[in-house]
């Protein structure tokens, strides 16, 4: 079994969370298993080195799940992690940009002096799924005068390529229809 089939195989599906019709793709097993973990943050890293050229400055993690293994992977390439935070989290001047959920708008915050014009940025969260979320911080560092090298997801739900709605390139560890 490779690494990417040993990952999928801990994601536990659940039908009708948080609501009926929706099947929840729960990654916390993966972190459970500190093996499982460590194969995951290797994927990633070494996908990084293969195939991004450039000195990666920021590892910007999107709230909640980015920050499980934005920091983990900031370490090993020894750089920077930043949140995207959801609203009023973060103190002092912060940056935002607003994105739609299924209902009502989401904002995401970022603090203003987090990242410097110029440097080369990698986006990372749990999952794609029309890419709005993802969209919004990508905003926040491009207003930030930062370069997005790549998005990096866990998982992407290929059906409704959220990829279009971004102006980098994808690269997704796990796909779901
Ligand atoms: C989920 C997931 C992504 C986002 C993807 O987060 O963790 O961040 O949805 O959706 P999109 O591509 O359609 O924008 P959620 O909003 O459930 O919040 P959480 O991470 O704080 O739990
Ligand atoms: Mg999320």
């Amino acid at each position: 079994m490779s690494d990417i089939e040993h990952l999928r195989s801990l994601i536990k599906d659940i039908p009708d969370f948080p609501r009926k019709g929706i099947i929840f793709h729960d990654i916390f097993p993966i972190f459970k298993e500190p093996t499982a973990t460590e194969m995951f943050v290797s994927h990633i890293v070494n996908h990084i080195n293969v195939t991004i050229k450039k000195k990666v400055d920021v590892i910007v993690g999107l709230d909640a799940r980015g920050f499980l293994f934005g920091p983990m992977v900031a370490l090993r390439l020894n750089a920077a992690f930043v949140p995207s935070r959801k609203k009023g989290k973060l103190p002092g001047k912060t940056i935002s940009a607003d994105f739609k959920k299924e209902y009502g708008v989401d904002t995401f915050e970022m603090q203003a002096d987090a990242i410097k014009p110029g440097q080369n940025v990698i986006i990372v969260d749990d999952l794609i799924a029309t890419g709005g979320t993802a969209a919004a911080a990508g905003q926040l560092v491009e207003q930030s005068g930062g370069k997005i090298l790549e998005y990096i997801f866990m998982i992407e739900l290929t059906d409704l390529n959220g990829r279009k709605n971004l102006a980098a390139p994808v690269y997704s560890l796990i796909t779901f229809n």
